[in-house]
């Protein structure tokens, strides 16, 4: 497989929930351009418009009219999430802050996964959340005015950090998060960027009394986790470059492509750039010869997204590779570790589950069967990518779900490998 071209990935998803829910809770206008237009920013889209928000339809360029937070009242329906964990858990932290009662469901993945991990710091704001026994959705959130809090949580989750801080940033209260180690920080930037008053030291972000934010434009930059599959795919090609224009690569995003070179592909930063307060920049990416890599509990907040497409890649590579640390996996859109070690057994591959990881020693034999998604987008892509490699002939389940995050993906994965 040759690679070749150039490609802008979608706008990153992080920050296209956050601009949309940012620019709600703002006092005026928010021009938003580049907003990825995927299923779960379509979820928050649709979750701030029955709360009240004035929230267009997504396209490239639109407008976000905000008008304080207590504009937003009382939904006649159940907030409808979809498979967006993102989508859940930051508006879980502005329902919880608002004088309302709201109940949150979602697909059957997103039912399953955690939310203990954002009742229990919202609760002891003083909000009241009730959870089924198995702790996932439907939730019912019955919100009000919130008391300060210094917060450790057990994880490092941008979601449960970010829950907080907004939360407290609606009702007026002070917040701490302390985090085990850092995990992406948008939230951050962007509060501070439209007037927040907002600290960071390390591993510990503040938000003080009475914050306040305003409106702000952004253009939001190419999903470094999106632009990850084409790197993914340049480095396991036999020749030729891919160029990804306009890729975030803010340091708390960009573990994968260190690992990346780590495994022998060239990948190049070229004008690199600060825009809208991101690091940004375009990456160039040409093939090597893949060694196996070893990654743990420290690099994985900033590859959390990116671990099943490592694996992937660490099956046409050269030795072991070893993943520890990444328990996270486990509750993500599908249980990625149990989902990629049986993923890569059925298509021939030696790989092994760990409990907090997997273990997977990689050959160049050819990789052929079908991959079962579970409805995974990211499992999709990932193995998506394995597929278009030499002599690999991989069939996908579930394509469709890429609409999650990244709907053109087979079409970008067609161009990028000339077919
Ligand atoms: C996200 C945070 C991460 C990530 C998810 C998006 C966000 O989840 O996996 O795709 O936008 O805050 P956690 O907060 O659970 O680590």
């Amino acid at each position: 497989m040759k690679v070749s071209g150039s490609l802008s990935v979608p706008g990153d998803k992080s920050i296209s929930h956050r601009a949309l829910i940012l620019g709600a809770l703002g006092n005026g206008a928010s021009r938003v351009t580049g907003i990825l237009q995927s299923a779960d920013v379509t979820s928050t889209a649709g979750v701030l418009r029955a709360l009240g928000a004035d929230v267009p339809a997504l396209s490239n360029e639109m407008v976000v009219r905000g008008a304080g937070p207590h504009t937003l009242r009382q939904p006649e329906l159940a907030l409808a999430c979809g498979n967006s964990g993102t989508t859940t858990r930051l508006m879980a932290g502005v329902v919880a802050a608002l004088p309302i009662t709201a109940t949150f469901c979602g697909d059957a993945s997103l039912s399953r996964r955690p939310m203990r991990r954002i009742a229990r710091p919202l609760e002891a704001m003083g909000a009241r959340v009730d959870l089924p026994p198995h702790g996932g959705l439907p939730m019912t959130i019955r919100g009000g005015s919130l008391h300060d809090i210094t917060w450790e949580s057990q994880v490092a989750s941008a979601q449960v950090k970010s829950a907080i801080l907004l939360a407290a940033l609606v009702s007026g209260a002070r917040a701490s998060v302390v985090e085990p180690a850092r995990s992406r920080d948008h939230t951050e930037r962007m509060l501070a960027a439209r007037g927040a008053n907002l600290h960071v030291d390390g591993t510990v972000v503040s938000i003080e009394a009475r914050s306040r934010i305003g409106s702000m434009d952004v253009d939001v930059p190419g999903d470094p986790s999106s632009a990850a599959f084409f790197a993914g795919l340049a480095a396991l090609a036999e020749s030729g470059t891919l160029r990804l224009g306009h890729v975030c690569v803010n340091e708390t995003r960009i573990g994968f492509l260190q690992q990346l070179r780590r495994m022998g592909a060239r990948v190049v930063e070229e004008s690199r750039r600060v825009e809208g307060g991101e690091w940004v920049a375009d990456l160039v990416v040409s093939p090597g010869d893949l060694k196996g890599v070893v990654v743990g509990a420290a690099d994985v907040p900033s590859m959390v997204d990116e671990l099943p497409l490592l694996a992937c890649l660490a099956a046409r590579a050269d030795g072991e590779t070893i993943i520890t640390g990444a328990g996270e996996l486990r509750v993500k859109e599908s249980d990625r570790i149990a989902a990629v070690v049986a993923n890569l057994r059925a298509i021939g591959a030696d790989a092994d589950e760990l409990p907090d990881g997997m273990h997977i020693r990689g050959s160049s034999r050819p990789l052929r069967g079908r991959v079962t998604t579970y409805g995974d987008h990211r499992l999709a892509m990932a193995f998506g990518v394995l597929g278009a490699a030499i002599h690999n002939a991989i069939e996908i389940d579930d394509r469709d779900c890429v609409a999650v995050s990244y709907p053109e993906f087979w079409r970008d994965l067609a161009a990028a490998t000339g077919q």
